[in-house]
């Protein structure tokens, strides 16, 4: 199933940022951005992004940690690690690293901040614990899991849609979902809050470590 996923997003990664910005109307822009800007990001500060696609949020973490610091996006897709790579190679504290993100190859207590965006729910069986388990073991004391997911839609046509996906995740994982993270987050996390974006369409949920 990892297999099959990863040559999906092998595929997609030729297209995957003009379908966004056609999708998005660039919304998607201005969300990773926003929650770049809610992750409290200092100069010279570690940040992971974990799934990290074609790198998008890479280029937003970059600003807050400055040419002194060091942001690393994390992905198991070759090929969408190769559309982030050609866009963040002008900044070498920028760095891709191919791995899944249910085993990081990093030490322990490294990062001062960790993000996600669109992509947690996306994580299948058993990976959705073992990441988490992995970004607390990465993370610094106190510093937080920033993940972005699409809210329940008010629209009932989309909010339709949106259980759809959810429910193809499986049936545990959706009533986790619907019944909200607390209950998988909490699982890892000391505390744990939720914020909604401007648009109201999206959450950003925050787990911190004691
Ligand atoms: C919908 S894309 C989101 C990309 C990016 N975060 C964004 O905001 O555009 C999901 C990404 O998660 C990656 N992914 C899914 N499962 C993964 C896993 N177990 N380990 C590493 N990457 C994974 C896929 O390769 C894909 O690039």
């Amino acid at each position: 199933m990892r297999g099959f996923r990863k040559r999906y997003y092998d595929l997609f990664s030729r297209f995957y940022d003009a379908f966004i910005t056609l999708h998005s109307g660039d919304r998607g822009g201005a969300l990773r951005d926003y929650l770049a800007q809610k992750v409290g990001l200092e100069r010279g500060n570690v940040a992971l992004d974990i799934c990290t696609g074609t790198g998008s949020l890479l280029l937003s973490l970059r600003r807050y940690v400055e040419e002194e610091g060091l942001v690393i996006g994390v992905d198991f897709s070759r090929g969408m690690l190769r559309v982030a790579r050609e866009k963040t190679e002008e900044f070498p504290n920028v760095l891709v690293v191919e791995a899944d993100v249910s085993c990081l190859p990093f030490k322990g207590e490294v990062f001062d901040g960790a993000t996600c965006s669109h992509a947690f729910y996306e994580l299948k069986g058993d990976a959705t614990g073992r990441c988490l388990q992995e970004v607390h073991r990465v993370l610094k004391r106190e510093k937080g899991f920033f993940m972005m997911e699409h809210d329940i839609p008010s629209n009932p046509l989309v909010r339709l849609l949106f259980y759809g996906r959810i429910l193809s995740m499986g049936s545990k994982k959706a009533l986790e979902i619907l019944r909200g993270e607390e209950g998988i987050f909490g699982k890892y996390f000391l505390k744990i809050n939720r914020i909604k974006t401007e648009t109201e369409r999206s959450k950003i949920i925050i787990c911190r470590k004691g």
